[in-house]
């Protein structure tokens, strides 16, 4: 998993892909360098660790040259070293490549190319893309790297440049993301869009099986027949500081801060409170197929399967169909049992996870009508589902999800009004009520963001714990988990989450005085099992019970007997309720990593976009 940057046209290069990297350091972080044609000849630069650590060596010694590509790695085949950081180039060291994908066949190719007398300089299976293109040189760019890729099986995005062709740079797509950047006299590969926005707003989405080539005809895409196919220029307007942090220390904080914008637009043109209905924004699921369907199964990974989990209660609750909800990492292996009447949602922010998109690729397979509960839209998933329902919560840069999760909730329960109201399990009266409290839901938000500093003194008092857990009940079971991976990803404290029920069948073992246990305690049907729970874990003999922070409903004085810290939110409709507790959750995450220094917006060991296995 990594990030793309390519760059024809009259400026210096090196700043551009810098720059361009930068956006798109958040698919991966271990290693970057840049390839830039200088006075004729191809010059390479490559830097393990950050980003920065490049740009300071551009700034020491700039390399001149208006024609490059760059890349920022996260290893897959490989350590994190200099030699395996991209560019990689290929026998006669006048072609270069950057690339993000597996290379599955790459021992079988790299077996053959060394018995022909190639001789690879790193672990990768990236180089082997380098050597194989240069192996079918013979003075035309584009028409090499066709016939390459004949012999590669894989998924990939890779970018291509030949210092005997310095009017070309080749871009291809089978699997992984690129986009084209058209501009005035200049153009742009990238992995994503972001990476484009300080130079162009006009874009060009690739499919797969595209080959690009950028250079001073503009930008020309191809099939790996030659044929060339129309050029679909897409206006973005995505305003470039919104990728910024916008005054605030890190991406997390000033996410979990634009919630109330993010769900704005999430929610936006969506509850119509005139006409008492949902319009969900494609026309491509029809009601008449809503209708059909028996039965939802829910694919995602990691926060946004939790959002799937909570999409779990809330459709079965407002639509009454039986929803299952699969980690996509593992229904990808089973053999499902799905028909043309399952809808299978994709939940994804970056709409590029690997085992969601492979999860979602096997339910097409099998006929059932597929649904991209996505953020970024012009992703691959957002373009292989049947009908999307956007998030529009807008660039997420931290690791961490926070309003994308959010937004992913609420798409949920847009959902459920709507399927509950075609399917009749939900009356009027109810959609009425639900569709006002969903009108209400950024305002809300808002509120409960003024509890900042309450949070920020409670992880004062709890950041040097070494274990954590999180109890929840009913829709807030998944809130629970949600909260314990925020904590885990950002701080590195180990954090646990049950349903509460499920403490004394074997976790409530673990309790001493050294683990704190965060509640989610708030108005709720099971709110007086949620205090019996905690009770319970209290009242053990011989066992000490570590502090006991619930998260609870304003206005609940009795809370305050069975616990011994309280974070009060605002009150709210139990179906909302897993957004508004999510966010003391978030900063409680937030707050204890930036006390322990922790790396918050680029936790270790992790990346953005996950997209390979
Ligand atoms: O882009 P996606 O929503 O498909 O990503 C899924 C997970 O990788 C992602 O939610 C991950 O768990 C986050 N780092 C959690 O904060």
């Amino acid at each position: 998993m990594c990030g793309i940057v390519g760059y024809w046209g009259a400026k210096q290069a090196s700043d551009v892909l810098v720059g361009g990297l930068r956006r798109l350091e958040y698919r991966g972080y271990d290693s970057a360098g840049v390839a830039v044609l200088t006075g004729g000849a191809l010059h390479i630069r490559r830097e393990v660790g950050k980003l920065q650590a490049l740009a300071d060596g551009l700034g020491r010694a700039p390399l001149e040259g208006s024609v490059g590509i760059g890349h920022t790695r996260w290893a897959t085949h490989g350590r994190p070293t200099t030699y395996n950081a991209h560019p990689h180039t290929d026998a006669s060291g006048r072609l270069v490549v950057v690339h993000n994908g597996i290379i599955e066949n790459y021992m079988a190719l790299k077996e053959k190319l060394q018995a022909a007398g190639h001789v690879f300089q790193s672990d990768t299976d990236s180089e082997v893309l380098a050597h194989l293109v240069g192996s079918c040189y013979g003075g035309d760019l584009p028409a090499a790297v066709r016939h390459a890729l004949q012999q590669v099986e894989g998924t990939y995005a890779a970018a291509f440049l030949h210092q005997d062709h310095p009017d070309t740079i080749v871009g291809v797509r089978h699997g992984a993301p690129l986009v084209a950047g058209v501009g005035e006299q200049e153009s742009f590969l990238a992995s994503d869009v972001s990476a484009l926005l300080d130079h162009t707003r006009s874009v060009v989405y690739l499919d797969d099986g595209n080959l690009v080539q950028i250079g001073p005809e503009g930008v020309r895409v191809s099939d790996l027949a030659d044929n060339a196919l129309p050029l679909e220029v897409h206006r973005v307007d995505w305003n470039p500081a919104a990728a910024e942090k916008a005054g605030f220390e890190h991406f997390m904080l000033k996410e979990i801060h634009e919630q109330p914008a993010s769900l704005t637009n999430t929610l936006g043109g969506r509850l119509d409170q005139a006409a008492n209905r949902i319009h969900l924004g494609d026309q491509r699921l029809t009601e008449d197929t809503l209708r059909g369907i028996r039965r939802v199964v829910v694919v995602a990974c990691g926060t946004a399967y939790y959002a799937g989990l909570v999409g779990k209660y809330v459709l079965e609750e407002l639509a009454r169909l039986p929803v299952e909800v699969d980690v996509a990492s593992e229904f990808r292996y089973r053999r499902p049992v799905l028909d043309p009447e399952t809808l299978v949602i994709a939940i994804s922010q970056s709409g590029e996870t690997a085992d969601t998109l492979a999860a979602l690729r096997e339910a097409k397979r099998l006929g059932c009508p597929t649904l991209g509960v996505i953020n970024a839209i012009g992703s691959t998933m957002g373009r292989e589902v049947d009908a999307v329902l956007a998030l529009q919560s807008g660039p997420e840069i931290s690791v961490a999800s926070t309003k994308a999760y959010t937004s992913m909730v609420a798409a949920m329960l847009v959902l459920g009004v709507h399927l509950g109201q075609v399917r009749t399990t939900l009356s009027d009266a109810d959609a009425a009520g639900l569709i006002r409290d969903l009108k209400h839901l950024p305002a809300l938000v808002t509120k409960t963001l003024e509890m900042a500093p309450k949070v920020r003194a409670l992880a004062e008092a709890f950041a040097l714990s070494q274990n954590f857990l999180f109890l929840g009940r009913g829709i807030n079971y998944p809130t629970a988990l949600e909260g314990a991976l925020k904590l885990k990803e950002i701080s590195y404290i180990h954090a646990e989450a049950y349903a509460a029920g499920e403490m004394k069948h074997g976790p409530i073992a673990l309790i001493n005085e050294a683990m704190p246990v965060l509640a989610i305690a708030t108005r709720s049907a099971t709110y007086d099992k949620m205090v019996s729970n905690i009770q319970e874990a209290r009242s053990r003999k011989g066992s000490a019970m570590g502090t006991v922070i619930a998260v609870a409903t304003e206005g609940d004085i009795q809370i305050a007997h069975h616990v011994d810290r309280v974070l009060f939110v605002p009150d709210c409709p139990e179906l909302l309720s897993p957004i508004i507790n999510a966010i003391p959750l978030q900063l409680l995450a937030y707050d204890i990593a930036r006390i322990l220094g922790k790396d918050i917006d680029q936790p270790r060991n992790l990346a953005k976009s996950v997209t390979v296995e």
